[in-house]
């Protein structure tokens, strides 16, 4: 396969990266809330929002047994890369030795978009070239970037749509020059009253036009991993539409807008159950196994961590507990994969 593509010896490398992420059936694990996030989810389970109690916390987490056997990367936060276990091995290097690739994200947050009222454009471009060249040395093998679209009354606007699209695709080339596997993760949000229509009318725009501006900016399609929303109704909209209804609709969506030479597609929870986030991974594997260009895989935080967090409240008692919890949920989501996920491992 001829896939230097303008990235020179880096292809290859970029290819495999990509295509081991989704391979064997395994997902990857978001643990890179940035600081205030992480605030904001310790906060009501009584966590002190300290840098240590968020580096006890992901210690917690790159150190839980087994976790490997689901999980092929964990995405890390810029605090996260740089922090060690209480040992002194640094967590990338926790997790390269337990055959987790470590990944990085890299954007700086989703700030008011001007002139557009309401709606959220991504930063972080300025001095990102410099940064992926620290983040590779430190071990990262790729990389995040996440857009937010807001649904609303007229939203999303064109104008956010096409701005994060443009952002995106420029990150992801800055990526894959330096030799890291870009995850393009662009999100449209479940906040709101919204119908599945809606969401999946503003989803297959955008992902149409982030396509487009990765193909324009020469992106390599084959060392790059999209990370999109499911298509759900809004969490406050009065119908809600069955598993396997969200299955096909998500579906349909991406086979008209993703390109076939995507390795993989590996979702975001955005705030689904845990167990209804593996169901509908699980509907789309178990409906469209065989049919599909692409792995279906996870990129889930709350929904692979949110029982560990609750169970641990920043406890050294409850760490092992928390850590089965975690493993539980990833054990789950790789059974989700392969279309064999079923309520009754949760009960
Ligand atoms: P959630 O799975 O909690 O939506 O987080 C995924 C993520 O990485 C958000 O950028």
């Amino acid at each position: 396969m001829n896939t230097d593509l303008g990235f020179g010896l880096h292809s290859h490398q970029i290819v495999e990266t990509a295509r081991l992420l989704v391979a064997n059936d395994k997902g990857l694990l978001a643990m890179d809330e940035s600081t205030p996030t992480c605030d904001r989810r310790f906060a009501p389970l009584g966590i002190p929002q300290t840098e240590q109690a968020r580096r006890a916390y992901r210690e917690l987490i790159v150190t839980t047994p087994g976790l490997s056997e689901f999980i092929s990367g964990a995405i890390l936060y810029d605090e996260t890369i740089r922090q060690k276990t209480t040992d002194g091995i640094p967590f990338p290097k926790v997790l390269s030795e337990a055959g987790i690739l470590p990944g990085i994200k890299v954007d700086t947050g989703a700030k008011d978009m001007a002139g557009c009222p309401g709606e959220k454009i991504t930063e972080g471009l300025d001095g990102l070239r410099d940064r992926l060249t620290e983040y590779y040395a430190m071990g990262a093998r790729f990389a995040k970037w996440r857009a937010v679209i807001t649904m609303g009354d007229c939203l999303p606007s064109r104008s956010c749509i096409e701005a994060n699209a443009h952002a995106l695709a420029r990150y992801a080339a800055l990526c894959q020059e330096a030799g890291l596997v870009p995850i393009v993760e662009p999100e449209v949000l479940m906040t709101g009253d919204h119908t599945l229509e809606q969401c999946s009318e503003a989803t297959e725009l955008l992902l149409r036009i982030v396509f487009i501006q990765l193909f324009k900016q020469g992106v390599m399609l084959e060392g790059m991993l999209l990370k999109p929303n499911m298509l759900v109704p809004g969490l406050t909209c009065t119908v809600q539409e069955s598993v396997d209804e969200v299955a096909d609709v998500t579906v349909r969506c991406l086979l008209r807008a993703v390109p076939a030479a995507v390795p993989g597609i590996a979702f975001l929870s955005g705030g689904q159950s845990c167990e209804l986030a593996s169901a509908r991974l699980n509907a789309i594997n178990f409906r469209y196994k065989g049919q599909l260009p692409w792995q279906i895989a996870f990129s889930f935080a709350r929904a692979i961590q949110q029982p560990a967090l609750e169970i641990w409240q920043g406890k050294v008692a409850n760490v092992n507990a928390a850590q089965q919890a975690l493993y539980h949920r990833a054990r789950c989501n790789q059974a989700a994969r392969r279309g064999d996920y079923t309520a009754a491992m949760d009960q």
